[in-house]
């Protein structure tokens, strides 16, 4: 029984072990956000999107324990694949204790999270000597935990990273701003990291609001100094993504 991250995306960012572990499948439970088509890779195996797809819910939690728990104990390879890392807002911890509970032995295999991936992808380094020696990783979705966060951190002195907030980005912005962030905090949304459909837009905190980034894509948002790296890096890299727009200094 393998807990196995998939990365951003794109296959080409699959751990050597995730692909062996795919390969050696009998069984395959994936998330919504892996590329599909890799999963060709699982040649020997039944596989089964658990994650939410288009008008359908995702598999409640627990059915998802109970299908691992019932194929690891009828002796098949059970590969629970998750997008970027299984331990970083994927419910990974859950599952591994559910498995620990039902006496399964398993492993995880580490995956490259979007926290860094998507930034980086778009040549925003979340740490950078001089700039930012740390940085914070958030989910965007629960108002209250970022507010908590937020108010053990002194404004403008480390990168921010924040996870499923884009739909949310406005109001985001507004409390890091009443936290004592000021407007004109480099900031970006990074959407749909690796995919062909990449999409960056980059401004300050105050314009995050108002930005438009193109629907049903997943995305991250970026605030501090380190999103200004982007346009050095950005010109000179493959960094470059399609549908750019740079808007330092501009209100509104
Ligand atoms: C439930 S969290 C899972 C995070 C994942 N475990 C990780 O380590 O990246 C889903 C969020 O990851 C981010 N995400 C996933 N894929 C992405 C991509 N290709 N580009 C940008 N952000 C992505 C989005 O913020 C999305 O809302």
């Amino acid at each position: 029984m393998s807990l196995v991250g998939a990365g951003p995306w794109d296959p080409e960012l699959w751990t050597v072990r995730a692909v062996r572990r795919l390969e050696e499948a009998d069984l395959v439970l994936y998330d919504a956000l892996v590329d599909v088509e890799a999963l060709r890779r699982a040649t020997k195996a039944q596989c089964f999107c658990v994650g939410k797809r288009a008008r359908r819910d995702s598999v409640p939690q627990e059915t998802i324990h109970r299908l691992m728990i019932r194929a690891a104990k009828q002796g098949k390879r059970v590969v629970r694949l998750k997008g970027g890392d299984p331990f970083v807002f994927g419910r990974g911890g859950e599952e591994a204790l559910a498995l620990v509970m039902a006496g399964v032995p398993f492993e995880v295999v580490p995956g490259v999270t979007t926290a860094v991936a998507a930034p980086e992808l778009a040549g925003i380094p979340v740490t950078h000597r001089g700039i930012a020696s740390a940085f914070l990783v958030l989910a965007g979705h629960t108002a209250d935990a970022v507010d908590n966060t937020l108010r053990s951190v002194r404004p403008n002195t480390v990168s921010m990273v924040i996870l499923m907030g884009v739909g949310a980005r406005a109001d985001l912005a507004s409390r890091v701003m009443a936290h004592g962030w000021s407007a004109d905090t480099p900031a970006a949304i990074v959407c749909g990291a690796s995919t062909p459909d990449a999409w960056t837009w980059t401004g300050t905190l105050v314009q995050l609001g108002g930005a438009t980034p193109p629907a049903g894509l997943p995305g991250v948002l970026v605030i501090g100094e380190v999103v200004r790296v982007r346009e050095v890096l950005a010109t000179a890299s493959r960094a470059e993504q399609a549908d750019t727009e740079v808007s330092y200094g501009r209100n509104g």
